[in-house]
């Protein structure tokens, strides 16, 4: 009876469990608010990043075309797009993401300042961009 039990325990959590990871990410709920909160500073029309690379996280659009010498997401290959590399910082150290910055304050206004490594974002937040790649890299 109680070996079971266990068997039916054991199926359930390995059903639950294959049922998350074929789960659909969202670029407006999931995807989106990572870009907004961690590149945005930097990468939007002004920025210290979009000056320099073109890539811009404004809209999807933006996201989508890439940087100025061309595309940085491979839709359906996390492992092929540059975006995804930089993030897990598979890259050269200088062109890690997210930058590293500080803040310079000049003529009242703030200006960020580019550093040289960066910083990590969370296993959660990679995981659910790799994913949301792997899975056609939608506008859902
Ligand atoms: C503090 C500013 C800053 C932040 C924050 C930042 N970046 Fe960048 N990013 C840069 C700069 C500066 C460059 C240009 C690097 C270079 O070419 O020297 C760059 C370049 C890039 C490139 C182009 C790399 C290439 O192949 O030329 C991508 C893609 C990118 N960033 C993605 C991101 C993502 C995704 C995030 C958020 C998770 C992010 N960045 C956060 C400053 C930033």
């Amino acid at each position: 009876m109680y070996a079971l039990k266990s068997i039916a325990l054991l199926s359930f959590v390995a059903l639950s469990t294959a049922s998350c990871s074929r789960e659909q990410v969202s670029f407006s709920r999931d995807v989106n608010p990572i870009l907004q909160n961690n590149c945005a500073v930097c990468h939007t029309p002004g920025g210290a990043g979009y000056l320099k690379s073109g890539f811009s996280v404004a809209t999807y659009q933006d996201l989508m075309k890439g940087t100025k010498y061309g595309p940085v997401i491979n839709p359906g290959s996390s492992v092929g797009s540059t975006l995804v590399r930089l993030i897990k910082h598979q890259a050269d150290a200088t062109i890690n993401m997210p930058k590293d910055y500080s803040l310079d304050l000049k003529n009242h206004q703030q200006t960020i300042m580019p550093g040289t490594g960066a910083r990590s974002l969370s296993d959660h937040d990679i995981g659910l961009i790799s994913k949301w790649v792997d899975q056609g890299a939608k506008n859902n």
